[in-house]
């Protein structure tokens, strides 16, 4: 009822529309909506209540409550199948969405937050993003490929968020295997993805996104190499209208992969956006160091590449870090 109230007063912005016309529109009555409006106010809407006209909202807060982002166009998505769970705070959204994969939540449920106190990237750092600026969610899938083919998803994730940065944002949004986003050879956005598969199957899998979007400050020892969208058009942005443009993204990167067959695709996309390909590049796994030339990605999403011996080695994500002089990360 209460994304009814919001709707109807989103249509008719410019003037006042009454309670009673509310309550008519909507089938309750007076009291119910004053406490319906009052709940609105709670979420952070400016709605300003004048006697004798009526309610008129005046905007809309940055949250990402359901209730907030179904007045974007979410249509599509949630036509597919797409269910949003929304948090104030939690220890991590990938932790969650875990926690819901194991009672059975289904295929296509993203969970986001407003805060993470234990967030967590890649190789177990800690993914640290101030609270209500920036995004942070994860999406649950039930996969029906092989597990083999879990090491597209990674890619696929990288390219969805770096082409919404691009379209969206206006940003020139690069990628650094296997799957950071960056501008100005600084990260504005994070992936983390898990799996539960055995040998044959998957139960399912987690791709966490981090984003920076209106954090503009950040702590010391992360300053030089972080960025955010905020920070590189010196605009606000809009979260919920920038998750719906990577979630709609994403969906159609991966629908393209594994119901079109396409991913040589997604990987000439991912190619033109790398900031690695065709540069020296130094990975670290553990103790041991390899240095040698990127030449490409491979099927899989390996990073191919070119050592000193000219001899051709391909890395798997997994647990190693890449090195480049072209970026502070
Ligand atoms: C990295 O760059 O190392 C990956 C960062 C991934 C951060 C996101 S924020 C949402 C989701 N929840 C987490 O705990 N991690 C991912």
């Amino acid at each position: 009822m209460r994304d009814k109230i919001l709707a109807l007063m989103i249509q008719n912005q410019i003037g006042y529309l009454s309670g009673e016309q509310i309550a008519a529109e909507c089938g309750i009555s007076r009291a119910a909506v004053w406490k319906h409006i009052d709940q609105l106010k709670k979420r952070g809407c400016v709605i300003e209540a004048k006697p004798n006209c009526g309610y008129r909202l005046i905007s809309l807060p940055d949250s990402l409550d359901p209730t907030i982002v179904k007045t974007f166009d979410f249509s599509g998505l949630l036509k597919s199948g797409v269910t949003l769970k929304h948090f104030d705070s939690v220890d991590s959204t990938n932790e969650v969405a875990k926690r819901l994969a194991a009672k059975g939540e289904a295929n296509k449920t993203v969970v986001v937050s407003e805060e993470q106190t234990a967030g967590k990237g890649r190789l177990n750092r800690d993914w640290v993003s101030k609270k209500g600026a920036n995004l942070m969610f994860s999406i649950l899938l039930r996969p029906d490929f092989r597990p083999q083919d879990a090491s597209k998803v990674p890619i696929i994730a990288a390219v969805a968020v770096a082409q919404s940065l691009r379209n969206f944002a206006k940003l020139d949004a690069k990628v650094k295997w296997p799957n950071d986003v960056l501008v100005d050879g600084k990260k504005l956005c994070g992936i983390r993805c898990e799996m539960a598969s055995d040998f044959d199957r998957i139960e399912y899998l987690i791709v966490g996104i981090g984003v920076n979007v209106n954090q503009v400050v950040f702590p010391r020892d992360i300053a030089e190499k972080a960025t955010s969208v905020r920070g590189e058009t010196n605009r606000t942005i809009s979260r919920p209208q920038l998750l719906l443009s990577i979630l709609t993204d994403f969906f159609d990167v991966y629908t393209k992969t594994f119901e079109e067959g396409k991913f040589d695709d997604v990987i000439v996309d991912y190619t033109k956006m790398s900031i690695l390909f065709q540069e020296m590049v130094t990975v670290h796994a553990g103790d041991r160091e390899t240095h040698g030339k990127c030449i490409g990605f491979d099927r899989d999403g390996c990073l191919v590449m070119q050592n000193e011996q000219n001899r051709r080695i391909r890395v798997i994500a997994g647990d190693v870090s890449v090195r480049s002089e072209k970026t502070y990360v």
